[in-house]
């Protein structure tokens, strides 16, 4: 779907659906008051009504959405009606709408058109790669969304729209990917889209198979490689190597592109959703190609370890011991853990570059959802900066994260007798003690750690923006702190 923006009265524009967006008790625009009885549109928060003015203005239709009460403005709420106009558009059948941007004076209009272009971009998204059962209408595409905006504030809405508009294909990305199933989407396959990324933006790639991973001493991607046919891999990408003195932030995804649980193995119920276990692989090439596209002038490198979790023959075992690529030892209690041990080499690579802060992202714990529910990304940090940074980030973006301690006793839980450290501590604070893992192996550079289990997938549809699967999540929280690094 395109997304175009012109300057134009909706009471006098001609389209098949014209979308008006009202808060509470904002009155009708008064050539529609005919069109509905007194009483049925109040405009609380996801209220929908349509109309069919007949002639009382050009638009064919109109659908009234309620924004719910005006004062907070909640950019948010913005984004998911948004979201339920493009699925109405899309029920309606219509090729094309409008939508008329809602004015308030306590929200710039920028930001506006931008939560408006994301919220339809998220909301359009649908995972149909192999469906191939749909009928031609169930298939068909919006083309266009037009928003209307004032003659003085048209260009900051061209603006804003850009913007979500990149954003939301940046998450759309990260969805198409983590949908993706295991057999498809394995980490040679996760290499390939990378490159394709690459080559599209024209960004220097590196890919490691496992000749490199052993020669280089990736003995934690290997370890946790070496149950599956189908080999791991290291992928590195660089963006704006232009901007030599801009600061350079390290994205470092887990990318288990599917996670038996090896011979820690997990029960069968839900296992499937394992699939999703690259997901914050995903988000890191989702925020890359979003970067790519709004050219912020950052240096951002993406870093993915990506492997199959398996329990093949030639599987890690609970006892065995891995030496990582920074030399330390990890004891591996439970080949279940095997995103921190992959993070741990991805990790320490990326202290070679020296970065302002590295950032990773990972389904990395069940108990996180347990912590936070799906409402809230973990967050964990050696950097008190870095972390109020990225919670004011996903704030603003939409996708809020909740930060959990990393105190020294936790750290002490994840030591070893026999290695460095042990891979796995028990239920309790599972998904702090991942994080006290992690911390082990960044030394003193700057970094946060977004824990995404409890958010990457959602099975119910709490956000209309978020369809049921892959929700592309951090992609948003990560683009509104880089893009507030720039400013
Ligand atoms: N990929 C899982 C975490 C996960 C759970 C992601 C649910 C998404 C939804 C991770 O590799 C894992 O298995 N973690 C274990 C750690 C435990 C063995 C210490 C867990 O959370 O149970
Ligand atoms: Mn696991
Ligand atoms: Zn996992």
């Amino acid at each position: 779907m395109r997304i175009s923006v012109t300057s134009g009265d909706p009471l006098t524009t001609e389209t098949s659906l014209l979308i008006i967006a009202l808060w509470e008790d904002d009155p009708l625009p008064p050539p529609l008051s005919g069109s509905i009885e007194p009483g049925d549109w109040s405009g609380t928060f996801k209220q929908t009504q349509l109309l069919y003015p007949r002639g009382a203005i050009p638009a064919r239709r109109v659908l009234l959405l309620g924004l719910g009460k005006r004062a907070p403005v909640d950019v948010d709420r913005v984004r998911e009606v948004a979201a339920v106009g493009v699925q109405r558009a899309r029920d309606l059948g219509v090729d094309r709408y409008a939508f008329a941007l809602p004015v308030t004076v306590e929200v710039a209009p920028a930001s506006i058109a931008e939560a408006i272009a994301e919220g339809s971009i998220l909301g359009d998204y649908r995972f149909l790669a192999y469906k191939t059962d749909l009928k031609p209408e169930e298939r068909r595409e919006l083309k266009e969304l037009t928003l209307l905006a004032t003659p003085e504030s048209a260009d900051e809405a061209v603006r804003g729209a850009t913007i979500g508009g990149v954003v939301a294909r940046g998450v759309n990305l990260a969805r198409e990917l983590a949908n993706r199933p295991g057999n498809e989407l394995n980490p040679a396959r996760l290499a390939d889209r990378a490159r394709e990324l690459a080559a599209t933006y024209n960004l220097p790639i590196t890919v490691f198979g496992p000749t490199e991973l052993r020669e280089h001493g990736f003995g934690g991607i290997l370890g946790v490689g070496q149950g599956s046919a189908n080999e791991p891999r290291f992928i590195a990408i660089e963006y704006g190597a232009q901007y030599a003195d801009a600061p350079a932030i390290c994205l470092v995804g887990k990318g288990i592109t599917f996670d038996s649980g090896g011979l820690s193995i997990k029960p069968a119920e839900n296992m499937d959703a394992m699939k999703m276990d690259m997901s914050g692989a995903a988000a890191v090439l989702g925020a890359l190609q979003a970067v790519a596209e709004l050219q912020l002038p950052l240096r951002v490198i993406g870093l993915i370890g990506s492997a199959e979790n398996m329990p093949g023959a030639a599987a890690y075992r609970p006892g065995d011991i891995l030496t990582t690529l920074s030399g330390k030892t990890v004891e591996v209690l439970n080949t279940d853990a095997e995103g921190r041990i992959v993070l741990a080499d991805v990790l320490a690579y990326a202290r070679r570059y020296n970065p302002t802060a590295m950032i990773d992202l990972a389904t990395l714990t069940g108990a996180v959802g347990v912590a936070l529910g799906p409402h809230a990304i973990g967050l964990m940090a050696n950097d008190d900066a870095l972390a109020q940074r990225l919670l004011r980030a996903g704030e603003a973006a939409g996708e809020r994260a909740w930060q959990l301690p990393l105190w020294q006793p936790y750290k002490e839980m994840v030591k070893s007798e026999i290695a460095d450290v042990r891979n796995s501590t028990g239920r309790q604070g599972g998904a702090i003690t991942a994080a006290a893992f992690l911390s082990n192996f960044v030394g003193d550079c700057p970094w946060a750690h977004l824990d995404i289990a409890a958010t990457a997938w959602t099975d119910a549809k709490p956000k209309a923006y978020n369809p049921k699967g892959a929700t592309g999540a951090g992609v948003r929280l990560l683009l509104q702190a880089l893009r507030a690094w720039v400013a």
